[in-house]
C-alpha cells in the first residue's frame, strides 16, 4: 500500500507548514492551515430506552486543502460523523472547531449560517428537486443570502460550467442521466463557494465510470483549494483521495497519507464509455 502514517510527517516549527520533500515526490504539502479540528467527539443516539454509540472519541484535524476519504463498515459512524462535520447535528460530548469558529455555542440560526455559507453537500441520492430545473435547483442555496435575481443566475450558470453542465440547464433531473444529477448536486454544494465539500457516499449509485468522472470533478476542485471530504465503501474510488482514515465502531481505526492518489482524468482514459461497450 501507498500509505504512511499522518504521524510519521515532521510536524513545522513555529507553525510553518510542514512540507514533505521528495521522497514523496512533493505533491503533498501539509499546511498548518488547520480547517477543522475535533477532539474527543461523541455521539450517541437514543432509541427509546437505549443508547446508540455512533461515535465513541473521535479526534481529528483536517487542514485546507485536504482531499480525505472516509472508509469503515455500514454502520461504524461515518453519516454520523460527516453530519455533525457539516454542523447538520450536534455532538453529545467533545469540541469541534471549524475554521477557528467554536460550533458547539453556535445557536441554530448561527449553525445554519455557517453552513450556508462555508458547507457544500453532496449525498448518494443526489437530492434534487425532480420538478426544478438543473439551474433552480443550483440557485437554491443561494435564497438564503441577499443576492439579487441576477447574480443567483449569474453564480448559479457559474457552478454548472465548473461541473461541465452549461448546456444542460433547463433540463430536468429526469432528463439527465445518473452522473449529471450528481454533477447538479456538485454546482448546487459550490455555488456559494464553500471552503468545504463533505460528500457521503457520492459514487454509490454511479456506475464505475461515471464515478471516476465525479471523482475527477472533486480533484479539480481540490486542486483549486476547497477542501474534501468524502465517505465511501470503495477502496477505488477512495484511491483518489490524499487521506485515508477508516472508521471502525465510532472510533477512528487507521488514519494514513495516500502518498500517490491516482489521477481520475488520467484513468478515465482507461475506462470504455458505456456506448463503447454496448456496441462491442
Ligand atoms: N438517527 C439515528 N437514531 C438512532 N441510531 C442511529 C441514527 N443514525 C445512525 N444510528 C446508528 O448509529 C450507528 C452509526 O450509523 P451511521 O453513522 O449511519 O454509520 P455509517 O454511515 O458508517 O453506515 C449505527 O449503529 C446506526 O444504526
Ligand atoms: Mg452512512
Amino acid at each position: 500500500m501507498n500509505t504512511i502514517n499522518s504521524s510519521q510527517i515532521p510536524a513545522g516549527k513555529n507553525n510553518e507548514p510542514p512540507v514533505i520533500k521528495s521522497g514523496l515526490q512533493g505533491e503533498y504539502s501539509i499546511h498548518n492551515n488547520k480547517l477543522i479540528e475535533i477532539e474527543k467527539l461523541t455521539r450517541t443516539y437514543l432509541l427509546g430506552e437505549v443508547e446508540v454509540h455512533a461515535l465513541r472519541g473521535v479526534s481529528i484535524e483536517v487542514s485546507k486543502g485536504e482531499f480525505v476519504a472516509i472508509m469503515g463498515a455500514s454502520g461504524s459512524g461515518k453519516s454520523t460523523f460527516m453530519n455533525i462535520l457539516g454542523c447538520l447535528d450536534k455532538p453529545t460530548k467533545g469540541n469541534y472547531i471549524l475554521d477557528n469558529i467554536e460550533v458547539g455555542k453556535l445557536t441554530r440560526d448561527e449553525l445554519a449560517l455557517i453552513r450556508n455559507k462555508k458547507i457544500g453537500f453532496v449525498f448518494q441520492g443526489f437530492n434534487l428537486l425532480s420538478r426544478t430545473t438543473a439551474l433552480e435547483n443550483v440557485e437554491l442555496p443561494l435564497f438564503y443570502s441577499t443576492v439579487s435575481n441576477k447574480e443567483r443566475k449569474e453564480k448559479s450558470v457559474e457552478a454548472l460550467k465548473k461541473v461541465g453542465l452549461e448546456e444542460r440547464i433547463y433540463h430536468y433531473p429526469n432528463q439527465l442521466s445518473g452522473g449529471q444529477q450528481q454533477r447538479v448536486a456538485i454546482a448546487r454544494a459550490l455555488v456559494n463557494n464553500p471552503s468545504i465539500v463533505l460528500a457521503d457516499e457520492p459514487t454509490g449509485n454511479l456506475d464505475s465510470r461515471t464515478s471516476v468522472e465525479v471523482m475527477e470533478i472533486f480533484q479539480k476542485l481540490n486542486d483549486q483549494g476547497i477542501t474534501i471530504i468524502l465517505v465511501t465503501h470503495e477502496p477505488d474510488i477512495a484511491s483518489f483521495a490524499k487521506r485515508h482514515i477508516v472508521f471502525r465502531d465510532g472510533r477512528i481505526k487507521s488514519d494514513k497519507i495516500n502518498v500517490n492518489p491516482r489521477n481520475a482524468s488520467e484513468v478515465i482514459k482507461t475506462i470504455p464509455s458505456i456506448d463503447e461497450e454496448d456496441e462491442a
